[in-house]
């Protein structure tokens, strides 16, 4: 994706120094753009945890890189397989619910045990950490064509009329290592010549969809409208909503879907006004142990003041302001469920299924 007119991805090893990665920091994002250097072990369990990278596919690409480096740094011979476990349970503890977390951590080791010696553990680390994300690069791009589809047929019947979609939080490139999930429909729908228009949720606390999608969709000039979480249903009544499209963090077996806390009530929404919801997503984010979403998918509680204290910029800072009173409690669940009967369809790599065991199961065979 480009920032002024350079071409980035979210994660990238840095040239000529295979022992340091570099991120996009996207904690004071739009203001401050930032990169960040990880080469610790510790690095990337900060940088995964508090949130410098987020997403579920992002999130994946970067606990692969973060094995990588823990097998660089653990001591040669006996310590080795302790070491390289601990670095397994310290990354797995950064973040619940994306799944693609552990399906990274899962490959990655899986490829390391293959090597005999340090050297060659580390090196297939780093190989298969490298696919990993070129991997997830182009299950994204694939995303984007086959939801394009989807857009060009409402564009043709609204006689070349802007489609308005609506997203939540942000599935977009800095979610994921290029093109984003929900988002890359919408960019290769707009390079396509095909009018469009986002309908952007705040996505209260973080605020990913004011301040991430918005500045990718600016970035990319696309036409964009940013709205409180709660305005969307009425949009929808007012028939100036022709699609949604969000991503996943975690989406099961039978299709339900683990999703940024808000999006259960826009699939609510569209349901009520027959405005097609999809979801899109790479196969590493599915997990294919569950079937039942609400009650297995771990979901994340994070600090309660991420909810009390709100972030913006004032004076040319980056600077907090406490919201509530002061001794208000807060709570703060990560994420929601939709159930699999509130999704139109899915939006994969391999094509659009419903969001069903048997269609699921019939995109991807091997997951039987
Ligand atoms: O808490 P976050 O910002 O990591 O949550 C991200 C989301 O919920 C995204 O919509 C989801 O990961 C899909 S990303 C392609």
């Amino acid at each position: 994706m480009r920032i002024n007119d350079q071409h980035y991805r979210t994660i990238w090893v840095k040239e000529n120094d295979p022992g340091t990665v570099c991120i996009i920091d996207q904690r004071n994002l739009p203001h401050e753009f930032v990169i960040e250097e990880l080469k610790t072990l510790q690095d990337f369990v900060t940088a995964i945890r508090d949130m410098h990278v987020r997403g579920a596919p992002l999130i994946g690409g970067t606990a692969a890189y973060g094995l990588y480096i823990a097998a660089r740094e653990a001591p040669e011979g006996l310590g080795f397989e302790t070491y390289i476990e601990q670095a397994v349970i310290q990354l797995r503890n950064t973040r619940p619910t994306a799944v693609d977390l552990f399906n990274a951590l899962e490959r990655v080791l899986s490829a390391l045990k293959e090597g005999t010696t340090k050297s060659e553990k580390v090196a297939r680390a780093f190989q298969t950490a490298n696919e990993l994300v070129d991997e997830s690069a182009e299950h994204c791009r694939l995303i984007g064509q086959h939801g394009l589809e989807i857009i060009k047929e409402i564009a043709e019947k609204k006689g070349g009329q802007p489609v308005n979609i609506l997203t939540h939080c942000n599935a977009g490139w800095l979610a994921c290592v290029d093109y984003g999930t929900a988002t890359s429909p919408v960019y290769a729908a707009h390079d396509a010549g095909i009018a469009v228009h986002v309908w952007v949720d705040e996505t209260r606390p973080r605020n990913q969809g004011a301040r991430i999608t918005a500045f990718e969709l600016l970035n990319h000039g696309v036409p964009h409208t940013v709205i409180p979480d709660n305005t969307g249903g009425h949009l929808m009544q007012h028939g100036m909503v022709d699609l949604v499209i969000v991503g996943t963090d975690r989406t099961t077996k039978s299709g339900d879907v683990a999703n940024k806390i808000g999006t259960y009530l826009k699939a609510l929404a569209a349901h009520d006004n027959g405005v097609p919801f999809y979801v899109t997503l790479p196969s590493s984010t599915f997990d294919w142990t569950i079937r039942d979403g609400v009650k297995e998918i771990p979901i994340e509680q994070r600090n309660q003041d991420e909810v009390r204290f709100i972030q913006g910029l004032a004076d040319g800072k980056i600077t907090k302001v406490l919201l509530t009173p002061t001794e208000s409690p807060a709570v703060n669940y990560g994420f929601d469920v939709t159930p699999a009967r509130l999704v139109t369809g899915l939006i994969t790599e391999r094509g659009i299924c419903a969001a069903n065991e048997s269609a699921i199961l019939q995109l991807y065979p091997e997951a039987v």
